[in-house]
């Protein structure tokens, strides 16, 4: 129901990436060059300092991040080599998130639809098997979200101020805290899947049982 509002939360990223994180928002488009009127690019894989084969949307990038169609964006070139995020992670990442974000607003559309004509769910066995995708989509689109914006903003952990690099801690005994969080979440894991299941083997509870229970 709130994938409508992602895109305009989305928008509006866009837009405070192009002025904060300038870097970040051309790995997104896999921009090598600063350009005036930047296409916006769907698909395709960065190859020798290029994008390449994806569907390019003239001067939609440039409307995006600063509601101008001809304004300048500025591209990977802003910093040397080194100091560039991996960018066909952080594209492919967001290509996932925005690509399942459009999927789940259709989706609400056509149910929205159904019911406005026949106040009730699409008839179509389609629209079933898209729900069932629809919850794990979202996780993913959830975790793609979390890699643009971490690994995005690579090799910096906090922008232009300290290299990631510099910031990690050499103690010794991470690796101990590490796994002992490993393992405790792999309990609980497995113990929420066997409850889970275990309240489906049962099946749903009538109302009448329910009260008897009372
Ligand atoms: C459909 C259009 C969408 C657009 C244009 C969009 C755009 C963006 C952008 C630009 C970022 C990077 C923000 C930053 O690093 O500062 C981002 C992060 C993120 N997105 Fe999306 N997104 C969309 C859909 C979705 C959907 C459907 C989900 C989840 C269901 C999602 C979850 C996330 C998450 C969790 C983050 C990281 C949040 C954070 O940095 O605090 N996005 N999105």
């Amino acid at each position: 129901m709130l994938a409508p509002v992602q895109v305009v939360v989305g928008d509006w990223a866009a837009g405070f990436l192009a002025e904060y994180q300038p870097l970040k928002l051309a790995a997104i488009e896999g921009l090598t060059e600063t350009t005036a009127g930047a296409s916006l690019s769907l698909g395709g894989i960065y190859v020798d300092g290029r994008l390449r084969y994806g569907l390019e949307i003239p001067n939609a990038l440039s409307l995006l991040a600063h509601w101008d169609p001809d304004a300048v964006v500025l591209g990977l070139d802003q910093a040397p080599p080194e100091l560039r995020p991996p960018v066909n992670v952080v594209h492919w990442s967001f290509q996932i998130m925005v690509g399942i974000g459009f999927a789940l607003v259709a989706l609400g559309a056509w149910l929205a639809w159904s019911w406005w004509r026949r106040r009730d769910l699409p008839g179509s066995p389609w629209f079933l098997r898209a729900a069932v995708f629809a919850g794990p989509a979202a996780a993913l689109a959830l975790e793609a979200g979390w890699v643009v914006t971490e690994v995005g903003r690579q090799p910096w952990v906090v922008y232009g101020v300290l290299l990631t690099r510099d910031a990690v801690n050499p103690h010794p005994g991470l690796v101990a805290g590490l796994l002992t969080v490993l393992a405790v979440y792999a309990v609980l894991t497995v113990a929420t899947v066997a409850v889970l299941r275990g309240l489906a083997r049962r099946g749903p509870v009538a109302p009448q049982e329910r009260a008897d229970v009372r």
